[in-house]
């Protein structure tokens, strides 16, 4: 048998769901100013370039995080396209309600592995926390809106350091049981290697289906694209990214943005695993981004294209 051979893509999803962040995650830590029009701009050319999941804002205090201030203009704006999912950010009721009055199509809810990172970024502990995360569940449920969970910190902590692999499988445990649809594992300073992504979903898997697990790399440490490809040879199918690799959480310090979406759309291409985005179409997406924000894309993919085409 040859090496080659031996590398088959059988071990690997035939398709998988991209969850692109960069309207809230890769936007909400950018000190200029972005108008809800420009940010409408961009979730529509994401939606025409087949994203079918769009996380488009997060209804969180203005005081902690002021570009996220025009979410529900946002929201009330958007011409929706059919099949596509306008998800949001709600840490608690007063961010549920302003959400469910601007009909987000999801909510998401966004708790931690680490004690600090949770008091830094939400201002409670983590107990504190889930008690305020269920009834944004209950009152989500009664309105027939589905509840995306997210786990910061998964593998380290700019407070904590190294995160147990067991306490990040105890939190995504609770969310699933509380009724969370899916856990969205998040490296949030993008320390992790294969290897300790691969420890930390081994012990995520013993509580969690894989099928109901979801990765959320920064690349801050350029392991995203790697720990990606550990993630799916684990059979995790649904991936967070952000066009242009836009991003950083304003709470963690040193986190650089996410990994980018075209990144990831062509290693999928590469591997003919399913994803339903058109990578020109997204291409144009993040330069227009980028090009309002006045720098290159943070993504070696949309710079090799550009530079083909000057
Ligand atoms: P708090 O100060 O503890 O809340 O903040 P409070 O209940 O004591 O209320 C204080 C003030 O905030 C009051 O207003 C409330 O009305 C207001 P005041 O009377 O002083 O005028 N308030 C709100 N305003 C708008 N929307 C709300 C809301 N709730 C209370 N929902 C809170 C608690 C969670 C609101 C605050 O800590 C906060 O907004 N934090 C920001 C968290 C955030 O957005 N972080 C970034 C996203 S998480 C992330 O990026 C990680 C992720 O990508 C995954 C990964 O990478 O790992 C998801
Ligand atoms: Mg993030």
């Amino acid at each position: 048998m040859t090496l080659v051979a031996n590398l088959g893509h059988s071990d690997l999803p035939k398709a998988v769901k991209i969850v692109e962040v960069g309207p809230r995650d890769g936007l909400q830590n950018e000190k200029q100013f972005i108008s809800a029009q420009d940010k409408i701009a961009l979730i529509n050319k994401l939606a025409e370039a087949g994203t079918a999941y769009i996380e488009s804002g997060s209804f969180v205090s203005a005081k902690w995080v002021p570009q996220m201030a025009t979410s529900s203009e946002i929201f009330a704006q958007l011409q929706r396209k059919s099949g596509v999912t306008y998800a949001a950010l709600t840490p608690n009721m007063k961010g549920f309600e302003a959400a469910l009055a601007v009909k987000a199509d999801e909510v998401a809810i966004f708790g931690a592995a680490s004690e600090s990172f949770s008091q830094k970024n939400i201002n409670c502990s983590i107990d504190e926390s889930l008690a305020r995360f269920a009834p944004v569940i209950e009152a989500a449920n009664a309105n027939n809106l589905k509840v995306r969970g997210y786990v910061s910190c998964v593998v380290g902590c700019p407070y904590e350091g190294d995160i147990a692999p067991e306490q990040v499988a105890k939190v995504a445990k609770k969310l699933l049981d509380m009724g969370c649809y899916e856990i969205s594992l998040g490296d949030t300073i993008g320390v992790g290697t294969p290897e300790s992504v691969r420890r930390m979903l081994a012990a995520v898997s013993q509580y969690v289906p894989v099928e109901k697990l979801a990765v959320h790399f920064h690349d801050t440490y350029g392991q995203a694209l790697a720990n990606i490809y550990a993630a799916l040879q684990m059979g995790v199918a649904v991936i967070d990214s952000a066009v242009a690799g836009l991003g950083g959480c304003p709470y963690a310090k040193g986190a650089s943005g996410n990994v980018a979406s075209e990144d990831v759309v062509y290693m999928l291409n590469g591997l003919g695993i399913e994803h339903g985005i058109d990578l020109d179409k997204l291409l144009q997406a993040g330069w227009f981004i980028s090009d309002l924000l006045e720098r290159e894309p943070i993504s070696k993919v949309s710079n090799a294209f550009r530079s083909k085409c000057q």
